[in-house]
């Protein structure tokens, strides 16, 4: 098996070819040439599949699954690939473990799926949370049909054990899906841990540029892909040429961005360890976190994102104000590093003065001065 940055650099795209481009253009078409058999042709119809998508879906397979070959299907935002993975799945009557404390838009989708008659429960990241309400539906005689996990955890950098967890899962018959989106398909590889699904957000770390919104779904079961290729089909919400195309030329970089925002992330980690008004500190990738251990054994690269707690809201606003490298922005995974207070959207159950920063590609002095200063200058 090749190395990730040489994966990543030609993952789904053609063999050279002489006089050729090494990049396929995007392709814009809402309709291709098609005469005879509509069954036989490749393409027919661009809300079905395109030659654009299709080569984003082949990179992002072999990033998830480099041995055994995955299909992936991409979606115009994180959340259509999660709802419809969801959504195809699951049905009426069926039950379903969701994050407790996942994506905050996650208690607006389980609304969504409740109003479908789907029974749904949540349970914590961490510690054996996801377990404990998998074993009290089983035993309840519940039909469980999917397990969702999200590690790590956003915001919140809780970790959970893949591996365990699909281990137990697939022993009663329930499906296990996990946003990857922290990680990315580099950081960590669901499919092999024995999930039968890696969804993400490809907005974030995946593309890196902060300019593009983008999903996909990852599997190595035909029949879940078709489900889940034939929701969106039906459903429409299908991305334009133009982003699967920029996503598909960012993969190129994909492994360097990786490497170094992970570099920088624990370095920053080490700085904000050493200061007292620093409090819950979490980075998978920091030696004495609570989840180093199972994040070691399940993760090859650690993210991009730190979250800590600061004394109260004005300390963290005065914080976030004095950083010069930093932008205060929501999402994460850009190549420029951005932080925020994540309290302001009121949707994550945590402390008022809680900062989830994501570090970019600058260099890793530049930004543990930046962040040290900025702390001196929030304290003075
Ligand atoms: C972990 C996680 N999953 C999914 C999403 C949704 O992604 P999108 O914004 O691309 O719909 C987000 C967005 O922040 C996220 O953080």
């Amino acid at each position: 098996m090749t190395g990730d940055g040489t994966r990543a650099v030609r993952a789904g795209l053609p063999v050279a070819e002489a006089y050729q481009p090494p990049v396929p253009p995007p392709v814009f078409a809402a309709h291709f040439h098609l005469p005879g058999d509509p069954s036989v042709a490749p393409y027919g119809y661009g809300r079905e599949s395109n030659p654009t998508w299709v080569a984003l879906q082949d990179a992002v397979a072999e990033l998830e699954s480099p041995d055994e070959r995955a299909e992936a299907l991409v979606f115009p935002s994180g959340m259509a690939a999660i709802s419809a993975t969801l959504l195809s799945l699951v049905g009426s009557g069926d039950s379903v473990v969701l994050p407790a404390d996942g994506y905050q838009i996650w208690p607006k989708l389980r609304r969504r799926a409740e109003e479908r008659g789907i029974v749904c429960h949540t349970a914590p990241t961490g510690g054996d949370g996801q377990l404990t309400a998998l074993r009290a539906a089983w035993d309840r005689g519940e039909r469980v049909r999917l397990l969702w996990l999200e590690t790590p955890s956003n915001p919140g950098l809780d970790v959970c054990d893949i591996a365990g967890l699909a281990r137990e899962a697939r022993a009663r018959g329930t499906l296990v899906a996990v946003d990857n989106t922290l990680a990315t398909p580099l950081g960590q590889r669901p499919l092999e841990l024995g999930a039968d699904l890696s969804v993400a957000s490809g907005t974030k770390a995946l593309n890196g540029h902060g300019d593009v919104l983008l999903g996909y779904v990852a599997c190595r079961d035909p029949e879940l892909v078709e489900e889940i290729r034939q929701w969106r089909t039906v459903l429409g919400a299908i991305p334009g040429p133009m982003e699967a195309w920029l996503a598909h030329r960012g993969l190129a970089t994909l492994q360097l961005r990786v490497a170094r925002q992970a570099e920088n992330a624990l370095a920053v980690a080490h700085a904000l360890a050493a200061r007292p008004e620093v409090s819950g500190l979490r980075h998978p990738g920091l030696p004495e976190d609570r989840d180093h251990a199972l994040a070691a054994r399940q993760m090859h690269s650690f993210g991009c994102v730190v979250s800590f707690t600061l004394p109260d809201r004005a300390h963290a606003e005065r914080f976030l104000a004095a950083l010069r490298l930093v932008d205060d922005a929501t999402s994460f995974g850009g190549v420029r590093s951005t932080a925020e207070r994540r309290g302001r959207w009121g949707g994550d159950a945590v402390p008022e003065g809680f900062v989830r920063l994501s570090l970019g590609i600058e260099d890793p002095e530049d930004l543990v001065a930046d962040v040290r200063r900025a702390l001196a200058d929030a304290a003075g």
